[in-house]
């Protein structure tokens, strides 16, 4: 079977997929909720084009927030280990039920740290929805509550991800090439 690309990229998950897979995730999400209101925390930036079109795919009352970190120092494909909150909350999110919403759970590092401080908060529930799930770069023991894709230990770029902040506007989740310049 030929390999599908786009601007010459290997496709791995094409934008096709992933509007289906988003539309069961609304779906589930919403059953969870039960009616309940929600609100969503969109992981910066990465998350923000899997949050846009999740959202609308859940049918309940949801407010956005957003949170940025740092977790990769700029043009590497390894995590440094570190944590950094950039951007905070705007709004507290005691006694409300929270979805946080990321693009790759990758080592854990980042969804640990988050699942942490939000519950030192208190919410009335929290939960994650990763579009992109690496389990076997695990090193915080941490799952997602739904997860879009389970996929090898590969890098991707497109739909949100990045490699030194280039490629998030490729629709479809692509491979990134070995040895690119940045
Ligand atoms: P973790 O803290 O190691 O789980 O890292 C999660 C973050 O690393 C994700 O939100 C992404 O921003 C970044 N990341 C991990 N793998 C990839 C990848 O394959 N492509 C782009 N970014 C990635
Ligand atoms: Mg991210």
């Amino acid at each position: 079977m030929a390999t599908t690309t786009f601007r010459g990229l290997e496709v791995l998950i094409s934008r096709q997929q992933i509007a289906e897979r988003v539309a069961e995730m609304g779906e589930q999400i919403t059953r969870d909720l039960k009616g309940e209101k929600l609100v969503m925390v969109g992981v910066l930036k990465g998350a923000a084009f899997f949050l846009t079109d999740l959202s609308r795919a859940i049918d309940a009352d949801a407010t956005f927030d957003f949170v940025a970190v740092k977790s990769y120092p700029k043009g590497s494909q390894t995590s440094s280990g570190a944590v950094q909150v950039i951007k905070d909350l705007d709004e507290p999110i005691e006694g409300k039920n929270v979805l946080i919403v990321e693009d790759i759970l990758d080592t854990g590092l980042t969804l640990a740290y988050l699942r942490k401080i939000f519950l030192q908060q208190h919410p009335k529930s929290l939960r994650i929805a990763t579009l992109l799930d690496k389990p076997s770069r695990r090193i915080e023991k941490i799952e997602a509550d739904y997860v879009g894709f389970s996929v090898p230990n590969l890098f991707v770029i497109g739909y949100g991800m990045d490699f030194a902040e280039r490629y998030r506007n490729l629709p479809d989740i692509c491979l990134m090439p070995p040895d690119q310049p940045s």
